[in-house]
């Protein structure tokens, strides 16, 4: 087998960077390990900054979205006693939209299998090789498990945070990664009720930060922050209901309740590893860095990178230039570190942790954003996204 590009990984990351190849001309095979069907079911992220969703509808995979995702003109900003609205328009000219990650996913493999390129599912063993070359491959055993290999011009490892990508970059390169991880985590629950508010909420709580958010006008997406290690058995339909309606109460309001379809923990990591490139092998998305989700980040930072990197690949193998390869690493980083700032200085601010005196800073924080049009505009802008440049 042969094409340009090899793109070893489904997420969002691989799928869109397949589209945007397409578009322009160049070939590209992707391969997936899991199922189609657990790809489409894998409950993830839910906000899509403008630059997020304009690149969807250019590369026309955005006409469900248009139709059935929810724009969202701010957020609410909440701590005992005050509920805030942020007005993302008047405060950066932006806005965002609520439309779930396996919605983006379902619409890029329906799209893929249409008229696109091959999408192979069910693919094992997948190792890149011989990407210090121009002529690298992947060896993998397809769903029938013969072995095959995929000789390529270059690689996109889009795999995610445990793919098989990252390791052979770091392997070859003088780089260097870093790594926080957070004394919490969320966890994360659908459920089959109207969302109880018009817009999100980021509820600050003595007891532990609450996410209100949505999926649809019927179905609400909800998060409490938990401990790491909380078990997720312990948590009863009815104690997770209580829990975030006590974080979330502000006189006058309450929030509907209904039944949980599906229920897990997340753990919160930042991650970056540098560079994101080696040779002909070049990552993008969760493959080379992770962010907690409390600035929803980390779908739009992998549309970011696969945007970069579609522009890098295109110049490369349709017109024979290097220069927008060889500098796609620190331009990805540079957004890549603005992201991973605004993810951990808004999940600092919000969730419980360390003693009272933390706990004051974070409040002063939280009312200074909510008193200073600066200080608001410094979230709006970052929360719907600076420009990919
Ligand atoms: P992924 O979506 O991870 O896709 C990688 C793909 O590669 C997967 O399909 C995987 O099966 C495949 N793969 C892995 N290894 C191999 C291999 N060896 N061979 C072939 N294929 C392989 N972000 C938010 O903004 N808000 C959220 O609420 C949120 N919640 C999240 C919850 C969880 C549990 C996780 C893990 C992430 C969450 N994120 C959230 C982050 C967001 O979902 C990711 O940033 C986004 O999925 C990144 O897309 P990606 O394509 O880079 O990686
Ligand atoms: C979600 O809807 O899943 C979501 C929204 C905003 C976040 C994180 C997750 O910051």
């Amino acid at each position: 087998m042969r094409t340009q590009v090899g793109i070893i990984g489904a997420g969002p990351a691989g799928l869109l960077l397949s589209r945007l190849l397409q578009l322009q001309g160049i070939d590209t095979v992707v391969l997936e390990n899991r199922s189609r069907d657990y790809v489409e079911a894998r409950i993830r992220a839910g906000i899509l900054e403008e630059h997020t969703v304009q690149t969807l509808v250019d590369a026309g995979v955005g006409e469900r979205l248009q139709r059935e995702g929810l724009p969202h003109d701010g957020v609410y900003l909440q701590y005992p006693g005050v509920r805030h609205h942020l007005d993302f328009p008047s405060l950066c000219g932006r806005r965002v939209w609520a439309y779930g990650q396996t919605e983006v996913t379902k619409d890029l493999i329906s799209a893929q299998l249409d008229d696109g390129p091959p999408l192979l599912f069910g693919v094992s063993d997948v190792v890149p090789e011989d990407v210090d070359g121009d002529a690298p491959r992947i060896r993998f055993t397809d769903a029938d498990g013969v072995p095959q290999v995929l000789e390529c011009d270059a690689i996109a490892g889009t795999d995610g945070f445990h793919g098989v990508s990252r390791p052979v970059v770091t392997a070859g390169t003088s780089g260097r990664l870093w790594e926080r991880t957070y004394p919490y985590a969320w966890l994360g629950v659908l459920a089959d009720v109207a969302p109880s508010t018009d817009e999100l909420v980021y509820a600050w709580h003595p007891d532990g930060f609450a996410l209100l958010s949505m999926r649809s006008p019927s179905v609400s997406r909800l998060y409490l922050q938990v401990d790491p290690g909380e078990r997720i058995e312990d948590w009863s339909d009815d104690r997770i209901w209580e829990a975030l309606a006590t974080r979330s109460a502000l006189e006058g309001w309450e929030l509907q309740t209904g039944p949980i379809t599906e229920k897990s923990v997340l753990p919160m990591r930042s991650f970056v590893s540098a560079p994101m490139r080696r040779g002909r092998l070049f990552l993008a998305g969760d493959a080379a860095h992770i962010v907690p989700p409390t600035g929803a980040k980390g779908l739009n930072l992998a549309v970011a990178d696969v945007t970069l990197l579609a522009g890098a690949l295109t110049r490369l193998l349709a017109e024979g230039r290097s220069d927008l390869v060889d500098t796609y690493s620190d331009r990805a980083l540079a957004r890549v570190w603005r992201c991973t700032h605004f993810s951990w200085w808004m999940t600092s601010m919000l969730h419980r942790a360390g003693d009272d005196f933390d706990a004051e800073l974070q409040l002063a924080q939280l009312r200074r954003v909510c008193g200073s049009e600066a200080a608001a505009r410094e979230l709006a802008e970052n929360y719907t996204g600076l420009p990919v440049g």
